[in-house]
């Protein structure tokens, strides 16, 4: 293993768990669990593209460690995060006589841990959670913080639970096998999270952003413990989301629209880096923000190959799919928008116009 390595605390009421970044430490796994939990079985959720290429490295690790595992993948995409693809991993967890101090880990992109999250949740009425994240964006989001949950077809995680992992192994190295469009996407929360509360990051990042793209480890290992960091401090002030966890959807109420709207075809990242040039140009237009600041958001999004613009944009459907997120409070939408780089506020007073003017203005 490298010596790189990098311990980020998530500090909650009742519970603490470390985050733990370092090359390499995929192979450990096995060895770092049995010094948190005293356990001879874990049941292992991960998905038919990542499994192939990590879970033998992470099965092998148990192995040496006297884990026995069960392991059951699931199909990738948005449209299998569901409750329906869930029972035949409840099934096979159960068979393996699961216990109440069996871990369930999560190897895998956000879609696996969140969906290993809430069966850690629900199963046996709740287990200890391990998260391996494998994607960017699952290592500085959504394997750190405790939401959990699936999609219904009314709308994306809909149905979840807060579950707090008890552990995090994030391994860099597996980012080498992940697709260029995942990484790109993965920065956009990067993007997110230095826009929300860190100048000094973003300048960093505008810096820099060419060697993530080119996969430079020790970039990448610092990168992503900076963002783990930033997650948890704003975890930690708001863990059920009453406040100022919020600040995380920046970019997100027009994003979860236009993830919609698309179907899915385009990835997250890519609808949150639309989305959050969409929150950044409503802010300038209620004259919150700068044009330079618009124009550094912009060109970082740009940097880092993500898109700015889109052809086949369907203005209305996008604002009426707005309404359904669940964002809304009282029938008013909520928006999160700079006011500099680094600080973000809370709008729930915006009115319709600037709105939809926003939402045309990534028409291509
Ligand atoms: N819980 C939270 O706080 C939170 C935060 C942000 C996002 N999310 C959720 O995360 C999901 C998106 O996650 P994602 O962007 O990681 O997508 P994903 O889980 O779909 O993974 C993307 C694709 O990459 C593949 N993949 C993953 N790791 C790989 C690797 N190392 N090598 C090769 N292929 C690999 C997967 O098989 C998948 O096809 C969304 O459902 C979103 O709602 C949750
Ligand atoms: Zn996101």
């Amino acid at each position: 293993m490298s010596t790189v390595a990098y311990n980020v605390s998530v500090n909650l009421p009742g519970q603490t768990y470390v985050v733990t970044i370092a090359p390499g430490i995929l192979r450990e796994t096995g060895r770092r669990l049995t010094s948190i939990a005293k356990t001879t079985k874990a049941a292992v959720l991960t998905d038919k593209g990542v499994g192939p290429l990590h879970a033998p490295a992470l099965r092998a690790s148990l192995d040496a460690a006297g884990i026995a595992c069960v392991q059951a993948s699931i199909d990738s995409g948005e449209t299998h995060k569901s409750l329906a693809d869930l029972l035949p991993v409840y099934d096979a967890f159960l068979a393996a006589r699961m216990e109440r101090s069996t871990p369930v880990i999560g190897l895998g992109g956000g879609i696996v841990t969140d969906m290993a999250g809430f069966v850690a949740a629900t199963i046996l009425r709740g287990v200890p959670l391990i998260q391996v994240p494998t994607t960017l964006l699952s290592m500085v989001d959504a394997s750190v913080g405790g939401k959990t949950g699936v999609n219904h077809a009314v709308g994306k995680n809909l149905i979840g639970a807060f579950h707090q992992p008890s552990a995090v192994f994030i391994d860099p190295q597996v980012l080498r096998t992940l697709p260029p469009r995942e990484l790109r996407s993965g920065l956009a929360e990067c993007i997110k999270h230095e826009i929300i509360r860190d100048v000094d990051g973003f300048a960093a990042l505008e810096k820099n952003i060419g060697r993530a793209l080119a996969l430079d480890m020790d970039y990448l290992t610092d990168l992503i413990a900076h963002n783990v960091a930033i997650k948890a401090r704003v975890v930690e002030a708001d863990p059920f989301e009453r406040g100022e966890r919020a600040h995380l959807n920046f970019g997100h109420t027009f994003g979860h629209a236009l993830e919609t709207v698309f179907e899915y075809r385009y990835a997250h990242g890519e609808c949150v880096a639309l989305g959050m040039i969409a929150a950044s140009r409503l802010a300038k237009s209620l004259g919150m923000l700068d044009d330079a600041a618009v124009q550094r958001i912009v060109a970082v999004i740009e940097q880092a190959g993500l898109p700015t613009r889109v052809v086949d944009l369907n203005t209305n459907a996008v604002a009426s799919a707005m309404h359904f997120d669940k964002k809304v409070r009282s029938g008013k939408l909520r928006f999160i928008l700079p006011d500099r780089i680094g600080h973000v506020v809370i709008r729930d007073d915006v009115s319709e116009a600037p709105v939809i003017q926003a939402i045309e203005s990534l028409r291509s």
